[in-house]
């Protein structure tokens, strides 16, 4: 295995690949092909354990203790249950029973948020991710984490090893201007780190990939607001370049391969854990001169507009994603579903709600607008709201909770001022 791919924590003891919270009080989970579970009882693991491919170990994270991966021959219930009684017909996992997920990217800000969610409904959770933008503390308690870059043939052997269920897609190059810079370190991740583990899924035969696409950059610069699956896709960046490329490298898997898809086109995403360097990177980026007392720099006159969607009710899509019935055929757009608001906000009324939610005030400096930089952004999200999926949370409670988790505990105060 490459450096990259080496996993820390305590020497491995020999076991399976099982996640800490595997066991946990949700019940003892297990996979439909019989991997071994969690029969230790050592159930609540903490927030960022890690176990490598092989053998159990261990780790720690700053928001847990250490735990440790159960040994290997524990017997495992319903694990002599024929597969195809435990999923449905096109690649759905049965939506009762808990599944093996991959959350690839769980480090990250939404990634982590999505593996939060399928912990919570009771699946056992693995993370890979290089730690080169997402953070330890950000992993959950109970995943178990592979620090590991998504393009390292080890890959694999964590796919054989665990046999996923369905992989969840968030770790990426996600910075439109360093594609700009070096389109083929864009490249690398976006694309050949894709297609590493889109093989590593057809080879162990998992059920379902939720791909995390861009409604920001994937329509280039739409006619339609809000701009709905079908408009036409013509991408103005390599990042978007590549984020649309690999919706077409999983329709191939699919037509192909059998590997069954669904596609996210996110708008963009705020909330707590965002890094300012994001796509939508203002809200945190303004929280943190609010909280400075600095001036908000606004490129342009501020009246551009962003479909803002809070970052847990983009969980819930996640988790309505590795659900949703699907035809039987179809292209691009029968699997993709934009993921947003239908509203879109200016940048000046961004920055008056955060002012109210925090009962903070700044100047605000206006600057030449960014080149190349959409004016208008919002996505139409009918598609999934048909299939039942709704945001939550308006955007003056979402900003509310974010200025609130990166101001602290201060926030309260401040927000009470
Ligand atoms: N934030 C938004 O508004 C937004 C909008 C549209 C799409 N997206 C997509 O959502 C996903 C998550 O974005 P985010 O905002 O949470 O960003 P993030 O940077 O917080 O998360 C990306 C994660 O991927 C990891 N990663 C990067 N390269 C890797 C590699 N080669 N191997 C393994 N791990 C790697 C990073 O360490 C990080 O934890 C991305 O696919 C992004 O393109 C985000």
């Amino acid at each position: 295995m490459s450096e990259r791919g080496r996993i820390d924590g305590r020497p491995s003891r020999g076991g399976p690949t099982v996640p800490p919270g595997a066991n946990g009080p949700r019940g003892a989970t297990n996979g439909p092909r019989g991997a071994t579970n969690g029969a230790s009882g050592s159930a609540n693991g903490p927030r960022g354990s890690v176990i490598r491919p092989g053998g159990a170990s261990t780790g720690t994270s700053s928001r847990g203790t250490s735990a440790t991966a159960p040994s290997s021959g524990a017997p495992v219930p319903g694990e002599d249950l024929p597969r195809e009684d435990q999923t449905l017909g096109t690649g759905e996992p049965r939506t009762s029973a808990p599944r093996k997920v991959l959350v690839t990217g769980g480090a990250g800000f939404i990634g982590s948020h999505v593996a939060d969610g399928h912990l919570a409904r009771g699946d056992q959770v693995w993370i890979v991710d290089d730690l080169s933008s997402g953070k330890r503390e950000n992993l959950p308690e109970g995943a178990a984490f592979h620090e590991m870059d998504l393009a390292d043939p080890a890959l694999l052997d964590l796919f054989r090893e665990v046999e996923f269920d369905l992989v969840n897609h968030h770790a990426a190059q996600i910075d439109v201007r360093i594609s700009v810079e070096d389109p083929l370190k864009d490249a690398r991740v976006n694309v050949l780190g894709l297609l590493n583990l889109l093989e590593a899924a057809r080879r162990t035969g998992t059920r379902r990939v939720v791909y995390v696409s861009s409604g920001g950059v994937v329509y280039g610069e739409p006619e339609e607001r809000p701009t709905p699956e079908t408009a036409p896709k013509l991408p103005l960046s390599p990042y978007g370049v590549s984020k649309l490329s690999g919706e077409h490298y999983l329709h191939y898997y699919r037509e192909v391969h059998g590997l069954e898809y669904v596609a996210l086109r996110y708008s963009n995403v705020y909330g707590p854990r965002q890094d300012p360097h994001g796509e939508a990177g203002v809200v945190a980026i303004f929280c943190q001169r609010l909280l400075a007392g600095q001036e908000i720099h606004i490129f342009g006159d501020g009246e551009q507009t962003r479909d803002y969607v809070y970052v847990e009710d983009v969980a819930q899509a996640n988790l309505r994603a590795a659900e949703l019935e699907l035809p039987r055929g179809g292209g691009l757009d029968q699997r993709a579903f934009n993921v947003g608001t239908g509203t879109g906000t200016s940048v000046n009324r961004l920055a008056d709600i955060l002012e109210a939610v925090s009962g903070l005030r700044t100047t605000r400096s206006f600057r030449a607008p960014r080149k190349g930089e959409l004016r208008h952004s919002t996505l139409d999200v009918s598609r999934l709201a048909a299939r039942g999926w709704a945001p939550g949370h308006s955007l003056k409670e979402g900003l509310r909770r974010t200025f609130q988790h990166i101001a602290g505990p201060a926030a309260s105060k401040a927000g009470a001022r």
